[in-house]
């Protein structure tokens, strides 16, 4: 099998940057366009493909850029169009594609459509955004929810009814009920796209509709007070409505009017409703829908076999494409969630399944969530709730450790930067690790190397082997029927994949437990060693948190 006639998204490793953190060229303690720029050989060097950036444009930076007042222009804090420019080139010239984060479904109340909106009842921008009366006793127009807590709807003393907005009151919600709205958003697509612009990552996608009645959703029965007030209700009027669809097709038409762009979705939703955003082949949508199953599913070998079997299953039966991803800006870092020893095997999955991967910066040289003091807590999803230093994102925004310096070499010694660097910056960071071969940078180079010169890694089939998953793995060295592995830890376990592609197979082994598990495979017969997590691998047995691949006769 060839690769070529997979697309650039189907067969590459995508990057995402939160440019505030990456790199700042100046010294406001704010990373920048230009700090992005000039790391672009670092991103070259990772084996990634394309470079996803994080909100840049004007905005008052209330939810820290996803709260957009100019959808065509960048930010000062971040730099100028020209800038941008500059980065696209670059980026191009390095044979990186460059991916722009798109916020459709609110601007920021500094926008001058917003401006206009709430101006007046009849200005003309008004039906551009969600206008409600008080209700009949003056209070809320519906019980609709904030997913930041509280509630959905901001009053406008000068016009007399509520907006809505379901982050925080600074994020109007766009009414893409009025086609104005969705015209000038498939305007704006083609602005970038003109500008050199290889794909899109879409905020919430599946929020755009809502309840052309407004009606109060059902309480949600499982909610139990202490848990986010915005799970108190059932979605069903604010999320998934039929109609979003046509909202999604409309935006792939301005994309498919260029050659070779893509736009990825965010999505949380169950895999069989998430799969629908692809659309169909007459009616494509989402190129890819984000997968974020991995980092809601426990971490053990049965339960995510069991979602990478289900996941997998589906996007081959819906002629999908599939996609992969194990953190993000609003997760913590994966390698606090799965635990420090495991890392290399969470890193190892994501880069060897069958799909395309986006990784999170920083998540290649091994970051762990920072501690971020109370009194430096910005994040508007954790300011107002009751214990602001455990809710929110900050701790997976940290500046990036570049070196054991101040600052850890993010920004200029004398600036503060806008979060804390994490405690461990100076044993984990980019150039102790440079110099390391055994790194956990080095290691990330390794699989990606693997993976983009590899046809079974990035366009083979996949298909798991019989672990006894399912069943109960008793403590004690246990034959498990099948005869693939004995296994001495319950619940952890072995999880075992083969990517082929014509002649090519590769076994990809995952010790999802700490203790070693003895391996009974025919696979491993004749088989030639490409990679180990850990130094001195051999054959038939898979050390506590080891992962290993395998090429297979
Ligand atoms: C999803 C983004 O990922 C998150 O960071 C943001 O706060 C909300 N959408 C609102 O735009």
């Amino acid at each position: 099998m060839t690769l070529s006639p997979l697309k650039w998204w189907q067969s590459g490793i995508i990057y995402q940057v939160y440019p505030r953190s990456f790199q700042d060229s100046g010294h406001d303690g704010v990373g920048d366009l230009k700090g992005v720029t000039s790391r672009l050989g670092y991103l070259e060097s990772l084996g990634v493909t394309a470079v996803w950036l994080s909100p840049i444009f004007t905005s008052p930076m209330k939810d820290f850029g996803y709260d957009v007042a100019d959808y065509k222009n960048i930010d000062p804090l971040f730099g100028s169009l020209d800038d941008f420019d500059e980065l696209v080139r670059e980026a191009h010239g390095r044979g990186l594609k460059v991916m722009l984060d798109f916020v459709p479904n609110h601007s920021s109340d500094e926008h001058e459509w917003f401006k206009e909106a709430r101006s007046s009842r009849d200005n003309p921008k008004r039906d551009w955004y969600m206008w409600r009366d008080p209700a009949a006793d003056g209070g809320l127009p519906n019980n609709w929810k904030s997913f930041f807590g509280g509630d959905a709807w901001t009053f406008d003393a000068h016009t007399g009814q509520y907006y809505l907005h379901q982050f925080v009151s600074g994020q109007p919600e766009l009414n893409w009920a009025n086609p104005e709205v969705r015209r000038e958003m498939a305007d704006t697509l083609r602005f970038w796209m003109r500008r050199g612009v290889d794909g899109f990552r879409v905020d919430v996608f599946w929020l755009l509709a809502k309840d052309p009645d407004y009606r109060d959703e059902p309480r949600n029965p499982e909610w139990r007070p202490g848990q986010p007030e915005h799970n108190s209700l059932l979605h069903v009027y604010t999320q998934d409505l039929p109609v979003t669809h046509g909202y999604v097709a409309e935006m792939r038409s301005a994309l498919d009017e260029f050659e070779d762009r893509m736009m990825v979705g965010e999505i949380y939703l169950p895999i069989d409703r998430l799969l629908t955003y692809a659309g169909t082949p007459e009616a494509p949508e989402c190129h890819m829908p984000f997968n974020f199953h991995l980092i809601l599913t426990p971490w053990n070998a049965a339960d995510v076999r069991n979602l990478v079997d289900e996941y997998d299953a589906a996007v081959t039966a819906s002629g999908s494409w599939p996609n992969w991803v194990l953190g993000n800006h609003d997760q913590h870092r994966f390698a606090t969630r799965v635990g420090r020893p495991q890392y290399r095997v969470a890193q190892t999955l994501l880069l060897t399944l069958r799909g395309t991967p986006t990784v999170y910066y920083g998540d290649e040289i091994g970051m762990e969530d920072g501690s971020i003091p109370p009194e430096r807590v910005v994040d508007p999803a954790a300011l107002g709730q009751p214990d602001v230093a455990a809710a929110g994102r900050d701790p997976e925004r940290t500046p990036m450790q570049w070196d054991a310096t101040p600052h850890a070499g993010f920004t200029h010694v004398g600036a503060e930067p806008w979060l804390p660097v994490a405690e461990n910056f100076t044993a984990v960071n980019v150039a102790a690790q440079e110099a390391d071969p055994g790194s956990d940078l080095n290691y990330f180079r390794a699989l990606t190397k693997l993976r983009q010169g590899s046809a079974a890694l990035t366009a083979g089939s996949y298909r798991s082997l019989d672990t006894g998953t399912g069943t109960p793995m008793q403590q004690g060295a246990t034959a498990l029927t099948g005869g693939s592995f004995q296994n001495v830890r319950p619940g952890t376990g072995v999880f075992g994949f083969v990517r082929e592609a014509g002649e090519e197979r590769v076994l990809v082994l995952l010790n999802f437990g700490a203790e070693d598990a003895v391996l009974n495979l025919p696979e491993l017969e004749g088989a030639q060693l490409l990679l180990s997590s850990h130094a001195g691998a051999s054959s038939g047995v898979l050390r506590g948190n080891e992962a290993q691949l395998w090429r297979v006769g």
